[in-house]
């Protein structure tokens, strides 16, 4: 499965849910998570995320990461059309440590 990562918090792009071919994005306030039983690993998000925050779940040291999409994929709604991204996207796009900033 593929993760959603913190550099998508309060950038928030979306262009990810749109090529996805089995519309498994979940939305919160200012990021989105992948559900980890409904992906099916093909991949094509990864470069289309302009924050490069879409990662395999098989790179090392990502378990607090899996943990969150799938807890998170669970209770947020489905979204599977691109919208604007966050007002401040751009500014945010880079900025480390922004999981304090997460908006449950
Ligand atoms: Fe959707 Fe494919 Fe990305 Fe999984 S890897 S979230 S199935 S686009
Ligand atoms: Fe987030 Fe990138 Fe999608 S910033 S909303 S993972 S396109």
């Amino acid at each position: 499965t593929y993760v959603v990562m913190d550099n998508c918090i309060k950038c928030k792009y979306t262009d990810c849910v749109e090529v996805c071919p089995v519309d498994c994005f979940y939305e919160g306030e200012n990021y989105l998570v992948i559900h980890p039983d409904e992906c099916i690993d093909c991949g094509v998000c990864e470069p289309e995320c302009p924050a490069e925050a879409i990662k395999p779940d098989t790179e090392p040291g990502l378990e607090s990461w899996i943990k969150l999409n799938a807890e998170y994929a669970e209770v947020w709604p489905n979204i599977t059309v691109k919208k604007d991204p966050l007002p401040d996207a751009k500014k945010w796009d880079g900025v480390e440590n922004k999981l304090k900033d997460l908006s449950p």
